[in-house]
């Protein structure tokens, strides 16, 4: 099962503020909604509370600590990033995203295969980071440029890396 995290993040590594995104970027979201769609979906609860609910024509898996934690039918609560990954396995998925936050990218980085990267050409204030990108560990394998318009705040990169097996 190939294990990818998708993750939109600015020049200095930010990801949000107040647990919300902070740009708005139309083509980024359509990109993540057809990369995303049809499959299950791993986040942190504090990502699904900012979203507020299961995104359409997907499998959520929510990870918390707290044991009455409960989803729309349909959705699952897990207790641990290993845990929602197991349950994938169990259900011989050929693929799973990891969603976020920043909590969950820390502990999703060592166990993923691709990193699918919008890079955002911005720095603004945030109070969550994603992790470096060790060049040592990761290959950019792939990346199309998209320019700022009305519905993109700012220019982006949308750009995949690849685990570099040893
Ligand atoms: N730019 C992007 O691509 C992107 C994507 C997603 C999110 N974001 C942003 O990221 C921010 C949220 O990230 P965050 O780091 O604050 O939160 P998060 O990773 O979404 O969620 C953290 C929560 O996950 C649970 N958790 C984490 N590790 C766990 C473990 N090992 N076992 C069990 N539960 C665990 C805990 O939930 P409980 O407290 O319930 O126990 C923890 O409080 C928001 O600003 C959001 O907008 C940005």
């Amino acid at each position: 099962m190939k294990i990818s995290i998708i993750v939109a993040k600015a020049n200095n590594n930010a990801i949000g503020k107040n647990n919300q995104l902070i740009w708005k970027l139309s083509s980024d979201l359509k990109l993540f909604k057809k990369i995303t769609s049809g499959h299950y979906i791993i986040m942190g609860r504090k990502t699904y509370e900012s979203v507020g609910k299961p995104l359409p024509n997907r499998t959520s898996i929510v990870i918390t600590r707290n044991p009455e934690f409960q989803l729309p039918d349909g959705h699952i609560v897990c207790h641990s990033l290993q845990e929602a990954i197991q349950l994938c396995i169990g259900k011989h998925l050929n693929q799973v995203f990891i969603i976020g936050g920043a909590e969950i990218y820390k502990q999703g980085l060592e166990l993923s295969d691709e990193l699918l990267v919008t890079e955002v050409n911005a720095s603004p204030e945030a109070d969550v980071f994603f992790p470096p990108i060790d060049p040592s560990k990761w290959k950019k394998v792939s990346s199309e440029s998209y320019r700022k318009d009305d519905k993109n705040e700012f220019d982006f990169d949308f750009v995949t890396y690849k685990r570099i097996k040893k």
